[in-house]
């Protein structure tokens, strides 16, 4: 069977260490785009140069040439700005829309038959102008948001109850934005629900739900926490590791449940956008959003987070997008 090939579009801090763990896990050849010259051969050279030491023999090349993704089979797109501190993901809109459309038309071109995922923020409205662009089916055109939010309120969890992370689910649906909805009713350790462990450790109801409050908005803020530690940048190696839970799950056919920024037709009470959901990702993309039941306050929130990324998504058609 011939390996697969992966582009990466975008060679920033994401793409490199998107480059890395690819060819550490064999995942297949990668070709890493970006328009600055030179960039994206340093860091292939780079990280092809430890072939010998990782052990691993795929071939990771850099290029500024989009012919050289030709015929690719998975994309992976981080091509665009990141925040800087004060600013929202929103705040991105205009500068990596217009970004966004040039990567989509070459990927149209160059890589027709690929599976597309984006990481490029504003997410969903990002994924939206991406398939739009491509007129690739919605199965194969998602975006990375939820697997690394749900991750953030995971690890919190962890650290909050002193269990292996292992061992926790945790899962945020809606637009990656301050509106995302981490779902606090189905957090659980091993089957056992957070709230019931938050409740036995303080044996006290209002400050085990205060420390859960803690936990929801601290994960709903958790890029901008980032953000402002580093300075220069946003989060760039736990996005990564998100985006290739993603990758080997549609590569492997896997049929994994993730929460995924997928297209909805009615699912959830949504019809005509992408927003974060549960997922089954395998071979055909997102193959199958899996709904379940929300409670009142579940489903508003998600109501007043799709209501954020429709917002997002006017401003873009707005500016002609
Ligand atoms: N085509 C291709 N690449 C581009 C283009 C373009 N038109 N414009 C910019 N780029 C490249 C930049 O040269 C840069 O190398 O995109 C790369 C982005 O890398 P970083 O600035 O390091 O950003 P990164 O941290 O990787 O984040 C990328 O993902 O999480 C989101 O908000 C984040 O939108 C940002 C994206």
């Amino acid at each position: 069977m011939a390996r697969k090939k992966i582009a990466l579009i975008g060679g920033g801090q994401i793409g490199g260490v998107l480059a890395q763990l690819i060819a550490q896990k064999q995942l297949g050849d990668v070709v890493l785009f970006d328009i600055v010259e030179d960039l994206p051969q340093g860091k292939t050279l780079d990280i092809a140069e430890a072939s010998r030491v990782d052990g691993f023999d795929v071939s990771v090349t850099g290029t500024n040439n989009y012919k050289d993704i030709e015929g690719a089979d998975f994309v992976i797109i981080t091509a665009g700005l990141p925040r800087k501190p004060g600013m929202s993901r929103d705040d991105l809109l205009v500068t990596n829309a217009k970004i966004m459309k040039t990567v989509a038309e070459n990927v149209k071109q160059y890589a027709p038959n690929s599976t597309v995922l984006v990481i490029s923020n504003p997410l969903d409205a990002m994924v939206t102008l991406c398939q739009k662009v491509t007129g690739f089916p919605h199965n194969r055109v998602l975006g990375q948001a939820g697997v690394l939010d749900s991750s953030r309120f995971a690890t919190f969890i962890a650290w909050e109850l002193g269990v292996s992370v292992k061992d926790v689910n945790a899962m945020v649906m809606g637009g990656h934005g301050d509106t995302m909805v981490p779902i606090v009713r189905y957090a659980n350790v091993n089957g056992i629900p957070a709230m019931e462990l938050l409740e036995r450790k303080y044996n006290d109801k209002a400050k085990a739900k205060e420390v859960m409050d803690a936990m929801v908005n601290r994960t709903k803020m958790a890029g901008g926490e980032v953000v402002k530690l580093l300075k220069t940048g946003s989060a760039f190696y736990s996005p990564a590791s998100s985006a290739i839970a993603m990758t080997e799950a549609i590569l492997f056919d896997e049929k994994r449940i993730l929460p995924t920024c997928a297209y909805l037709n009615g699912e959830f009470g949504i019809k005509g956008y992408y927003v974060g959901v549960p997922a089954v990702l395998g071979s055909n993309g997102v193959e199958r959003v899996l709904e379940f039941a929300l409670d009142g306050e579940e489903k508003a929130a998600l109501d007043n987070s799709v209501k954020a990324v429709q917002g997002l998504v006017a401003d873009m058609e707005r500016l002609g997008f």
